[in-house]
């Protein structure tokens, strides 16, 4: 686990945005995990900059969301097939056709679930899996106690994360209560994962997730068994770490050679 403290959103963003366009300039095909929510919106900022100055490609990349709403009607603005196409996939140029959600609308999620795993393995597997974490220590939408092999599935959201995401709908009544979200297993065989988490909201998750017990109620503990994940937090979020300095003086003694 690597845990860079960077100044701020922008900067977490441009750290992730180097990682996605050096997967994505040595393997046009990468299949990328594609996370909601306000964290990623810096990396996606950038990643749509670059596409747009610079001519960063993405025409050949596949894109898988983490998560899904149920219940939502086809098209709903905050359906988060709608958001990723709104917030990324559209500003570089990666066809719809080319992006994948867990389906929130099928009459049997189960076998939805487990069609969207089959699609992930099929694609080859994904390759970075953008994160960003819940107050309360979720990623994806594997709220506490999440089963730490869980697979693609349906949940139901905690009162506490239904409160976090209403500022996107018009009301709290109008946040679903479940969901459908690739599981902690699913989300660990990705082959590398870049948690954003900036803000002192976050700070107590990060905590946990970093330097607390791998315990399921603290679902993004179980990044601590993933080989290769790199934390990229504001010093906000950074607050309540123990061992800051130590990070610190990693990064800052990183061999040259070494990619995030
Ligand atoms: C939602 C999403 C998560 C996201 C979390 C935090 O619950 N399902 O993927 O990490 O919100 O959102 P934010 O980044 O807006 O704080």
């Amino acid at each position: 686990m690597e845990v860079i403290i960077l100044s701020d959103k922008e900067e977490a963003g441009r750290f992730a945005a180097d990682a996605i366009e050096a997967l994505v300039v040595a393997k046009p095909e990468a299949v990328l995990g594609l996370a909601t929510g306000s964290s990623p919106l810096p990396i996606y900022d950038e990643l749509a900059r670059r596409h747009a100055e610079e001519g960063l490609d993405f025409s050949r990349t596949r894109g898988f969301a983490l998560d899904e709403y149920v219940g939502l009607p086809a098209g709903h603005p905050e359906s988060y097939w709608e958001v990723l196409q709104r917030e990324f996939t559209s500003r570089v140029g990666i066809d719809p056709s080319r992006v994948s959600a867990p389906n929130g609308s099928a009459e049997d999620i189960a076998t939805a679930c487990a069609e969207y795993e089959a699609q992930i393995v099929a694609a080859g597997g994904i390759d970075l899996q953008i994160l960003g974490i819940g107050t309360d220590g979720h990623i994806g939408f594997n709220e506490p106690v999440s089963s730490l092999a869980s697979r693609t599935r349906i949940k139901t959201l905690t009162e506490q994360t239904r409160q976090d995401n209403a500022r996107f709908f018009g009301s709290l009544g109008e946040v679903p209560h479940h969901v459908v979200t690739q599981g902690l297993g699913t989300i660990m065989d990705a082959r590398h994962l870049v948690m954003i988490a900036t803000g002192a909201g976050k700070a107590s998750a990060v905590k946990a997730a970093v330097e607390g017990p791998v315990a399921a109620i603290c679902p993004a503990s179980v990044l601590q068994f993933h080989p290769h994940v790199t934390f990229l937090v504001d010093e906000a979020a950074a607050s309540g770490l123990s061992l800051g300095g130590y990070y610190r003086h990693t990064w800052n003694n990183k061999p040259s050679w070494q990619k995030l």
